[in-house]
Parts: C-alpha cells; sequence; structure tokens
C-alpha cells in the first residue's frame, strides 16, 4: 500500500519544492497537496507531474486533479473549510500531514493582522483536529526563525530553547500555531514536530517578496525599495536545502520536538540586493531607501547544532544557489510579471 502524505500550501513558493522533491524521490508516495491557490500562476507549478494525459482521470476537475500516475492529488480549497478536511481525512486515511499553508508576507499581516490569525493559527488547529481525529502518524509544522524575535549584531544565535518573542503579526501567528502544536503533543500526545527554518530563497517564489522584487525592478530599470538603512540582517537557506533538511527530519526526527534548520549565510538587505544586481550587471544606483518598516526585526540567527547532531547538515554554496535563483525567473519572465489574486490580501510594498 502508498503511504500517503498531505501536503498542505504544496503550491506555495516552499510548498512547490517540497512536493517536487517528494514525487521525484518517493515513487511509493502518494502525494496530496491542498492549496487555495493565493497566486493564479501557481496553479501550474505541478503542471509537469499532473502532465499530458490527466484528462482520462475520473478526479479531473476544476477542484481536484490526479497525475497520470495516480501519485499526485491537487486540492483546491483551504484548511479553514473543515467540511472539506473532513471529507479528505476520512477518504484518504493520510499517513502523513505536513503544514506549509500560511499567509506568510510580514508586509500584509501588518496591514490585516486578523487573517493572518486566523489562517495560521486557527487553519493549523482545524488540521492537528483531524489528525488527532484519524489517528494520523505525523504531523509536521513549518515554522520559521521568526518567532524567536529579533537579535542584536553581538547576540549569540537562537537555539530551539530560546524564548519565543514574536514582534509583527506574522511572526506571532506562527508562534501562536507552534504553541498549538505543542499543547496536541503534550496534552494528546499527537505525534508532531516543529521544524523552524530561515529565510527561504529559490525557484517558485511569489513576486511579492524581496529577491523577486529586486530582479523584477532591476530588470524594468526601476528603482529597489529597501526599508530604513538596509542593515538588517537575514540569514538565508536555499529552499532546495531546507526541503532537504524537512524531508530528513520527517524520516529521522523525534516526535515532539523542535529543529532549526539556519542557512549559514547571514547578510544585510543591502548586501542582498547588491549581490543580485552584480549578477544582472545592474547599478546599485537603482536602490532607493524607504521608510522603515514597522518593528522591523534588525536580525535573525539561529543555532542548527540539534539538527547537525541528528544527522543532516546544510552545506551549500550560497553564491551559486544565487546565480541559479536569478537565472530561474530570467528563464521564467511570467514569474515576475504576475498579478496576485483576489484571495490574498492586496498590498505590495516591498
Ligand atoms: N518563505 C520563507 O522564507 C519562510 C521561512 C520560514 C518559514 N516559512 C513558512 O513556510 C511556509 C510556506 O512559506 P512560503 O514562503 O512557501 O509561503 P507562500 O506564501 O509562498 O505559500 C503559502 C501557500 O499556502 C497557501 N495557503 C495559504 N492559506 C491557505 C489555506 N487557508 N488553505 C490552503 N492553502 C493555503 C497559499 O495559497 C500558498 O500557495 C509558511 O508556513 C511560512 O510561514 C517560510
Amino acid at each position: 500500500m502508498k503511504n500517503k502524505i498531505l501536503i498542505t500550501g504544496g503550491s506555495g513558493f516552499i510548498g512547490t519544492n517540497f512536493v517536487k522533491l517528494l514525487y521525484k524521490n518517493y515513487p511509493n508516495t502518494e502525494i496530496f497537496n491542498l492549496d487555495k491557490f493565493d497566486f493564479e500562476i501557481s496553479k501550474n507549478n505541478h503542471r509537469d507531474i499532473l502532465a499530458q494525459k490527466f484528462l482520462t482521470n475520473i478526479k479531473q476537475n476544476s477542484k481536484h486533479k490526479l497525475s497520470p500516475d495516480n501519485r499526485y492529488h491537487e486540492i483546491n480549497g483551504s484548511i479553514l473549510d473543515e467540511e472539506l478536511l473532513d471529507k479528505l481525512f476520512r477518504e484518504y486515511k493520510f499517513d502523513q500531514v505536513i503544514n506549509f499553508a500560511a499567509q506568510s508576507h510580514v508586509d500584509n499581516s501588518i496591514k490585516s493582522p486578523n487573517i493572518f490569525t486566523i489562517n495560521n493559527v486557527i487553519g493549523t488547529q482545524n488540521l492537528l483536529n483531524q489528525c488527532l481525529k484519524n489517528e494520523t502518524s505525523l504531523f509536521i509544522q513549518i515554522s520559521t526563525d521568526e518567532v524567536y524575535g529579533s537579535l542584536k549584531a553581538e547576540d549569540t544565535s537562537t537555539n530551539e530553547e530560546s524564548t519565543l518573542q514574536p514582534n509583527n503579526p506574522y511572526s506571532a501567528s506562527k508562534a501562536a500555531a507552534d504553541c498549538i502544536v505543542r499543547s496536541y503533543y503534550q496534552t494528546y500526545q499527537l505525534p508532531c514536530i516543529i521544524t523552524r527554518s530561515s529565510n527561504n530563497f529559490g525557484p517558485y517564489q511569489y513576486p511579492e517578496k524581496l529577491i523577486p522584487v529586486v530582479i523584477s525592478n532591476a530588470l524594468k530599470n526601476q528603482t529597489i525599495p529597501i526599508y530604513g538603512d538596509g542593515l538588517n540582517i537575514r540569514d538565508w537557506v536555499f529552499v532546495e536545502d531546507n526541503c532537504k533538511a524537512i524531508d530528513f527530519i520527517r524520516q529521522n526526527g523525534k516526535i515532539g520536538e523542535v529543529y532549526n534548520i539556519p542557512g549559514h549565510s547571514e547578510i544585510t538587505n543591502i548586501q542582498m540586493s547588491t549581490e543580485i544586481l552584480k549578477i544582472l550587471n545592474k547599478a546599485t544606483s537603482l536602490i532607493k531607501y524607504v521608510e522603515d518598516r514597522k518593528g522591523h526585526d534588525f536580525r535573525y540567527s539561529m543555532d542548527g547544532r540539534k539538527l547537525k547532531k541528528l544527522g543532516f547538515e546544510i552545506q551549500s554554496n550560497f553564491s551559486k544557489n544565487l546565480k541559479d535563483t536569478v537565472n530561474w525567473y530570467l528563464n521564467n519572465p511570467n514569474w515576475l510579471s504576475t498579478k496576485e489574486t483576489s484571495t490574498r490580501v492586496n498590498v505590495r510594498s516591498k
């Protein structure tokens, strides 16, 4: 019998990369991607898997697509839809659930915080309730370094025991969801693991985030808005490395634990933008400093020793991965010109 894994948000940036990793590496796994498609363009992310002959499959309709080999299901729906979740969990009896689905843009959370709490916290809890009811053998929550809050330049990196001190409505919703996950493990012994990664970069990132915005504006010779003095520090992890780490934790992680996934590549926002401009052979004069983001965290930095002890360490070439990422966008220009759909909070300030 095939192992059945539900991936929520499997057409988002990280979810897309993770679905592709699972599909490529695990022929005996049946993947269910439940996504509400905040971006129209992401409906095509798994066209390669759904492929040619999918019209012959019974499940082929606008809400539920199935790949010709019956290994990939794409379901258009929300983790806030309890009726749909109930139906899916009852019908498919998932072995594992990995929750990538979230409203993920900090700027949007500052403008419209409530939807972040509802989507990211209640949505997670809906999934946990179903896992409990259906005795799912593993639930993985995909969380973020932002839950630890801001560090000073001289501070040591946060580890999994560090206090959660989120500073914006997005990170607060992620921290709250982490606490709910923890409570389901402690109270009901639901088998849960939480992963917290640094900022991801790579293919399929929606065009509202820093890297695609820098590439898009640079190609059009438009100014590149950078918050404040541009000296805020982020640690960057290549999305494919993060996905490999999540997959490793899925198979080797200890139930009830939290694992940090750092990229070991801390740079300022201005350095990141300058690097991209250099790759594109564009002038740094395109950079324009704009009013700082409210409550802008100065630095994130995580200690990765717990994951290393478990047997996984990211050793990748940041410059090469950044070049590959820029090239991916150059080869997929529709990703730079696409518009958000109405289901997403419509603010684009970065
Ligand atoms: N991108 C990063 O740098 C980063 C870093 C650490 C953690 N994370 C976390 O990883 C996860 C994925 O992030 P991402 O960057 O891929 O985000 P993303 O915004 O690119 O993708 C999120 C996906 O979830 C879907 N979604 C949102 N709400 C949903 C709902 N109610 N039901 C079903 N689908 C829903 C969206 O349609 C989208 O496809 C998030 O939980 C985020 O908090 C992201």
